[in-house]
C-alpha cells in the first residue's frame, strides 16, 4: 500500500506567511505540521510515500523532508504545475501510484490518535473507498456526507449551502485504484477543481462500496490563522510534557507542562504552562502565558506574551500584552513607551512591527 501526502497548494488564506513557506510547514507546537503526519502515515506501517508539492514552495519541502529516511520512509516528490483540486493531485500522482491501493491525507491536517484504524479497517474490509468523516458545528464550508440508516454513504456534496448533515470530509481518504476511472469522469466544479467529493459520488454513482469511519477525537485543520492557533493550543495541551533542557536563573518561574529546549536561556521572568520554547532563545524580564510555542531563536524582553505562535529568530521588546497572534520568522517588534490595549497581530516574515 502506498500513501499520498498532499503539500502543494498556494495557501492563500495563510499569506503573508506562505510567501516564504509551504503552508503544511508552518510549526505547530515547535514542530512542522507535515511531520505529524509523516509520522502517522509511518505508524500506519506505509512507507513507500509520494508527496504533492507546489512549484513555489516545494523546494522547502523538499528540504524539511529530505529523502524521508530519518523517519525509514521513501519519499518520492510530484510536483502538481497548479492547484486544480484534490483529485487533480490524484491524477497528477497516477503514474507514482500505479495499481496500489493508496491512503490520501492532506499535509495540513492533524487527526488524533493517527491513523492506523482506519488503515486497518480499509485493509480488512477493502471497500473501493472509505472516507473519514467528523461532526461539525456548521458543515457549509465542507465536503458534506449523507448516510443512509446502516450508515451506508448515499451521496457527498463539496460545500453545500444548505447541508443535509452535519457530517464533514476529514483530510484523509482510501482508496482502490478504481478512484483513477472515476477522476476520468469527473468535470471541474464551479471553483475550477477537480473536487475528491465528486470523485467519490462519482464512484457510489458506479455501484461501487464507498465506507464510511467517524472520527471520534479532535480534527484540525490549519488553513487558516485562526485555525493553526487553535491547532497549536491543542496539541500542546494535549501532547506537551515537562522538559526543562535549557538554563532557568533563580529569579524566573516555571509552572506546568514547559518545553525549554537546548541552549536557551529564561532570565527573570515566568512560564506558565503549556508553552513550548524551543531551542536557543531567550526570554528575559518577561512573561510567557499559556499556549504559545516559540520558535529557535527567538529574544523576548520586557514582554507578555501567551496563546501566540512565534517563528524562528523574532525579536520581541517592550510589548506589554501580546495574545492571539502568529508572527512570522525573523520579524522585529517594539515598543518605546508602555501602551494600554492588548495587542492583536498577524505579521509575516521579516517584517519589522515598532510600536
Ligand atoms: P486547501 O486547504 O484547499 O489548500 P490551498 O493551499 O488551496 O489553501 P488556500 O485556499 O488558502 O489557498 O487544500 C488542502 C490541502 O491540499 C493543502 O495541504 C494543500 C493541498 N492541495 C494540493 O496539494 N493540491 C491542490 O490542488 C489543492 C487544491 C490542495
Amino acid at each position: 500500500m502506498k500513501a499520498l501526502i498532499l503539500s502543494g497548494g498556494k495557501g492563500v488564506r495563510l499569506k503573508p506567511l506562505t510567501n516564504t513557506m509551504a503552508k503544511q510547514l508552518l510549526p505547530v507546537a515547535n514542530k512542522p505540521i507535515l511531520f505529524y503526519v509523516l509520522e502517522q502515515v509511518k505508524e500506519a506501517g506505509i512507507t513507500d510515500i509520494g508527496v504533492i508539492i507546489d512549484p513555489d514552495t516545494g523546494h522547502y519541502v523538499r528540504e524539511f523532508v529530505g529523502d524521508g529516511s530519518k523517519w525509514g520512509l521513501k519519499i518520492t516528490y510530484i510536483p502538481q504545475a497548479n492547484p486544480l483540486g484534490l483529485a487533480h493531485a490524484v491524477k497528477t500522482a497516477e503514474s507514482f501510484l500505479g495499481d496500489s491501493p493508496f491512503l490520501m491525507f492532506l499535509g495540513d491536517n492533524l487527526i488524533e490518535g493517527g491513523i492506523k484504524a482506519f488503515v486497518d479497517e480499509f485493509k480488512s474490509a477493502l471497500p473501493n473507498a472509505l472516507i473519514l468523516l467528523k461532526k461539525v458545528a456548521d458543515a457549509r464550508a465542507f465536503g458534506v456526507a449523507e448516510l443512509d440508516a446502516a450508515g451506508k454513504v448515499i451521496k457527498l456534496v463539496e460545500k453545500p449551502k444548505v447541508p443535509k448533515s452535519d457530517l464533514a470530509l476529514v483530510g484523509v481518504y482510501l482508496f482502490k485504484p478504481d478512484i483513477h476511472l472515476a477522476i476520468t469522469k469527473i468535470k471541474p466544479s464551479f471553483r475550477g477543481e477537480l473536487e475528491i467529493t465528486d470523485a467519490i459520488q462519482q464512484l457510489i454513482n458506479d455501484g461501487k462500496t464507498v465506507d464510511s469511519h467517524i472520527l471520534k477525537g479532535w480534527w484540525l485543520d490549519t488553513g487558516k490563522k485562526d485555525d493553526l492557533l487553535e491547532a497549536n493550543r491543542v496539541v500542546l495541551d494535549d501532547y506537551l510534557k515537562r522538559d526543562i533542557r535549557g538554563t532557568v536563573d533563580p529569579n524566573s518561574k516555571v509552572s506546568g507542562r514547559v518545553y525549554i529546549g537546548e541552549g536557551s536561556l529564561i532570565e527573570n521572568s515566568v512560564i506558565r504552562g503549556p508553552v513550548s520554547i524551543s531551542e536557543n532563545c531567550q526570554i528575559k524580564n518577561s512573561f510567557v502565558g499559556p499556549f504559545t510555542s516559540i520558535g529557535e531563536g527567538t529574544l523576548i524582553e520586557k514582554s507578555s506574551i501567551e496563546h501566540s505562535v512565534i517563528l524562528r529568530k523574532c525579536r520581541i521588546n517592550n510589548i506589554e500584552r501580546l495574545g492571539d497572534s502568529i508572527i512570522g520568522s525573523e520579524s522585529e517588534i517594539m515598543k518605546q513607551e508602555p501602551g494600554f490595549k492588548p495587542l492583536c497581530l498577524f505579521v509575516g516574515d521579516n517584517s519589522k512591527v515598532v510600536l
